[in-house]
C-alpha cells in the first residue's frame, strides 16, 4: 500500500473508532448484558459484538477487498488467519471486564495490517479520552502530541506491565504466578491493569518500561505493538525472538537492553497460536 492509500485507511478508521467509543462512552454507565465464550472469567458483552459490527461495517464499506480479523467474530467461528492481503484486526473493547465493572481503563483497538506488517494502530480510550495512532514510519501520538518509550535499560528502576489473561489453565497459572515472583524483586514495580491494548500503548507514552503476556491474542498487540515502534521501544517475542502476531506471545519494551534481560528471566508458556486455534 503506498502512503496515500494508508492514509485514506487512517482517516476512515479514525471517524469510526470515534463513533465506536462514543458507543463504550454510553454503554460504560449502564447495566450491560454479558455471556462468557473461553471460560467463566471470558466475558463479551452486547457493547462488544455492537462496536466490532460497526466497524466492520464502516471499514468494509469503505474497502472492500479488505480482510477482518475481530475478536468477536473469531469467538462467533470467522476464520483468525493472516495473510498478506491488507487486513483490519479489531478488539472491539480491550477491558471486557473492566467494562463490566464500569472501570475506565478500557479501549477500542485497531490495527491495520499488510504484507504481515503493521501499517496503521488506533487504541481510544473513551472514557479517559486517551486517542493513541501510530502510522508506520510516522511516529506514535497521543491526543496530537508525540509519544516516546523512557529508554530505560535498567530493571531494578522499571516499572513493568504483567497480565494474567483470561484463561485458567493450571500451567499457565503457575507460570503467571512464577513470573510475578522472579520480577517482583528486581523491578522498581510490578502492575496487571486489565487491557492489553492500553498496557502496552504505556509503555510507548513512556508510563511504564516493560510490557509481557504470555497468552493474549492478535487483536490486542495489531495496533498496539505498532505504537511501541513507532514511539522508539522494542518488541519482541517473551523469550526475545522476533515477535510474531499470531503466536499469542508478546514483550514490549523501552529499550532492547531492558527487552533482552526480562525475556531471560521469563519461564515460558505456549498457548496454542491463533491461527491454530480458531478458524
Ligand atoms: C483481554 C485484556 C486483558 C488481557 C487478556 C485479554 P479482552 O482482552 O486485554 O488485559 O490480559 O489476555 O484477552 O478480552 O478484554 O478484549
Amino acid at each position: 500500500m503506498d502512503s496515500a492509500e494508508i492514509e485514506q485507511c487512517f482517516e476512515v478508521a479514525l471517524g469510526l473508532v470515534k463513533e465506536a467509543g462514543q458507543v463504550v462512552r454510553e454503554a460504560i454507565k449502564k447495566q450491560k448484558t454479558i455471556e462468557t465464550k473461553s471460560c467463566n472469567v471470558d466475558l463479551v458483552t452486547e457493547s462488544d459484538k455492537a462496536v466490532e459490527k460497526l466497524l466492520i461495517e464502516g471499514l468494509a464499506k469503505a474497502f472492500p477487498s479488505h480482510k477482518f480479523i475481530g475478536e468477536e467474530s473469531t469467538a462467533a467461528g470467522a476464520k483468525c488467519v493472516l495473510t498478506h492481503d491488507p487486513t483490519w484486526i479489531i478488539d472491539p473493547i480491550d477491558g471486557t471486564m473492566n467494562f463490566v465493572h464500569s472501570l475506565p481503563y478500557t479501549c477500542v483497538s485497531v490495527g491495520l495490517w499488510a504484507g504481515k506488517e503493521a501499517l496503521v494502530g488506533i487504541i481510544f480510550n473513551p472514557i479517559l479520552d486517551q486517542m493513541f495512532i501510530a502510522k508506520k514510519g510516522q511516529g506514535a501520538y497521543l491526543n496530537g502530541e508525540r509519544i516516546r518509550v523512557s529508554g530505560q535499560k535498567d530493571l531494578s528502576q522499571a516499572l513493568i506491565f504483567a497480565e494474567m489473561g483470561t484463561s485458567r489453565d493450571p500451567e499457565k497459572v503457575k507460570t503467571v504466578l512464577t513470573n510475578l515472583t522472579t520480577l517482583m524483586p528486581r523491578a522498581h514495580g510490578v502492575r496487571g491493569m486489565g487491557s492489553a491494548a492500553l498496557g502496552i500503548a504505556s509503555i510507548a507514552a513512556g508510563w511504564g518500561d516493560a510490557y509481557y503476556h504470555l497468552s493474549l491474542h492478535c487483536w490486542d498487540t495489531a495496533a498496539a505493538s505498532l505504537l511501541v515502534v513507532e514511539a522508539g521501544g522494542f518488541v519482541c517475542d517473551s523469550a526475545g525472538g522476533p515477535f510474531d502476531l499470531m503466536r499469542r506471545r508478546v514483550l514490549c519494551a523501552s529499550s532492547p537492553e531492558l527487552a533482552q534481560e526480562v525475556a531471560g528471566l521469563l519461564t515460558q508458556y505456549q498457548p496454542t497460536p491463533d491461527g491454530d486455534l480458531m478458524g
